[in-house]
Parts: C-alpha cells; structure tokens; sequence
C-alpha cells in the first residue's frame, strides 16, 4: 500500500498535511505522536471513514483507493482489519458467537464459519474459553476478542488505534505476542500507540506524527516524541 500526500481538513482545520508512506507485506509499525497529532485521522482515511480532500492511497493492486467502484471498495475494505478501540461486542453472547455472527453478517456460510472460527479463535489464545460469555472476561480477554473479528477476513492489513492502554505490562506484552504472530504470517501491523516500552521494546518500523505531519520514518526505531 502506497499512500501520497493525504491532506485532510476537519472544517478550517489542517489535520493531516501531505503525509506519505508505504507500508510492505510483512511491515510492523507503529504510529506514534501526541494527542491530536493525526495518528486517529490517518487510519480513518485508509479504511475510508474520511475522505481526504487531496491525495492518493494506492492499493497493492495499483489502483486507487479513491478510484475504486463500489465492489472494489468492499474488496479493499475486507483486506484491512481493523480493530476497534470501543470494541463493539456484544455482552450477552458467547465469544465463539460474537465472531459467528461478525461473520454471519458478512454473508459467511454455516460451514465456513464452523470451520473457521476455532481457528480464529486459537490464533487469539481464546479456543479454551470460546463458551464464556463476554461479560465475563476480564479487559485483556475482551482485547482478543477484538483481534479475533478483525481477522475474520483473513485481511492482509491489521490496524489497531490505541490498544494497550489500560492493560499491565504482563497482558499487554501477550497482546503484542499475538500480534507479532500474525504479522509472521505475511500480515502487515498498524499500531497506533503511546505505549513508549512497547515500542522500545519491539524495535520496529516507528512513524511519529506530528501537527498533522509525519515528522520520522523509521525502521527499527524507538518511541522519540
Ligand atoms: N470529528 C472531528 N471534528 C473536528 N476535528 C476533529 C475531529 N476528530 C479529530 N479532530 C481534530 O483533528 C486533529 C487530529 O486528531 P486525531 O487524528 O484524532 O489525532 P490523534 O489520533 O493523533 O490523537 C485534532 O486537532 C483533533 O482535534
Ligand atoms: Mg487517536
């Protein structure tokens, strides 16, 4: 994926301005930067919640994502899983039923999605809890949930904005397992994140933002805001 120049206003305000990357298969990043500098922005324009007002995102395909038909939005959109910070589960079902249903309304069959989301779900470290209902697990349990839909598409991109927040350092360093894991089976990772010691830690792909603009690139960074 190749993005150039994205330049997006909320209103009169400039909130991404000409910000360029690309990001390979097999890519782990994360997007860094002070509260308000774009991080939330950026994401929502490459899954197209926002629409920038300049710019382009070109798909592996080489097409443009501002270009593509209806059809091929869709298809786009199935390639990035993204993982949502207010999760979006529901509470008085089972885990193995909310990825279910994530699948059923995206039209999966009964037999795909018997088949598949044991497998989701042992990729999270969940199958042994996949009868527990949501609203007994505890906050990091929630999280794998979280990745478990964003995976049901098998997508080639993971997003996830914010994640580790309110987890301890033991959790989240599972977390971060299950997301190296996936990123070794060719998934590119989006990490939005003020977590300094993750970041430190994994030594990865470090992009800083900044007013809007990314103001670092690079690989095997640290956390230098
Ligand atoms: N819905 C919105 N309407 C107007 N301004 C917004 C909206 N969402 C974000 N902004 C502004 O856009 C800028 C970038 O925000 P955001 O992308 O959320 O940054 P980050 O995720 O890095 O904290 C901030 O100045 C923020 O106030
Ligand atoms: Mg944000």
């Amino acid at each position: 994926m190749k993005i150039q120049n994205l330049t997006l206003w909320y209103g009169k305000k400039n909130v991404l301005k000409w910000v360029s990357a690309d990001f390979l298969p097999w890519e782990f990043v994360f997007l860094i930067g002070g509260s308000g500098s774009g991080k939330t922005s950026f994401i929502k324009s490459i899954i197209w919640d926002l629409k920038p007002k300049q710019g382009t995102i070109l798909t592996n395909s080489e097409k443009d994502l501002y270009k593509l038909s209806k059809r091929e939005l869709l298809a786009y959109r199935r390639k990035i899983g993204i993982i949502f910070q207010d999760f979006k589960l529901l509470r008085n079902k089972t885990v193995r039923e909310n990825v279910a249903f994530a699948m059923e309304v995206c039209g999966y069959s009964d037999i795909i999605i018997h088949e598949k989301v044991p497998e989701i779900l042992s990729q999270v470290g969940l199958l042994a809890k996949k009868d527990a209902f949501i609203e007994t697990l505890s906050g990091w349990e929630v999280q794998r949930v979280s990745i478990a839909r964003a995976l049901i598409h098998n997508p080639e991109i993971i997003i996830w904005d914010e994640p580790t927040g309110n987890l301890d350092p033991k959790n989240a360093k599972e977390i971060i397992d299950i997301l190296l894991e996936i990123n070794k089976q060719g998934k590119t990772i989006l990490l939005a994140t003020h977590d300094d010691r993750i970041v430190n830690a994994l030594r990865k792909r470090v992009i800083a933002f900044e007013d809007g603009k990314i103001v670092s690139d690079m690989n095997d960074g640290i956390y230098c805001i």
